[in-house]
């Protein structure tokens, strides 16, 4: 993300929820903090994402989800709230290995 804001570039969530997978929106540390600010899980995490200067495009095809993520922007998460969040990051990603030979080939196209 450094290297991106040295070049006027910015990054974009994958997933901003991480498609609920590893039972996402029943988190205990996401619902703690919720609980404190009156938010949703989603909302908490939204929100932490928006802090990080980090793009969001949740997807939901309810429209009260909806109204729901785009109601982020009344509260300020703490940063030992920010901090508690960034420790739930496991450093393995949800979805692909970018730097796995197969999964380059594969968006390459190469097979
Ligand atoms: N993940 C990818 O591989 C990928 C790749 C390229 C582009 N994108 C784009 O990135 C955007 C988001 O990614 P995504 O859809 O994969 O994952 P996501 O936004 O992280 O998660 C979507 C999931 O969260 C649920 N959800 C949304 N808001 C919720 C809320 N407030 N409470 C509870 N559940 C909620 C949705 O269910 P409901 O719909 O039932 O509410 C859906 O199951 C999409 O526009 C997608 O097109 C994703």
């Amino acid at each position: 993300q450094g290297y991106m804001k040295e070049f006027g570039t910015h990054m974009m969530a994958w997933a901003p929820l991480a498609e609920g997978r590893n039972n996402f929106f029943t988190n205990p540390v996401l619902e703690a903090i919720g609980k404190k600010y009156g938010k949703s899980v989603a909302q908490v995490a939204l929100r932490w994402l928006i802090q990080r200067d980090v793009i969001i495009i949740p997807k939901s095809v309810h429209v009260e989800r909806m109204q729901q993520n785009i109601d982020i922007f009344d509260f300020d998460l703490s940063q030992d709230d920010m901090a508690a969040i960034a420790g739930l990051d496991t450093k393995q990603s949800l979805f692909f290995d970018h730097h796995a030979p197969e999964v380059v080939k594969m968006f390459m196209g190469w097979k």
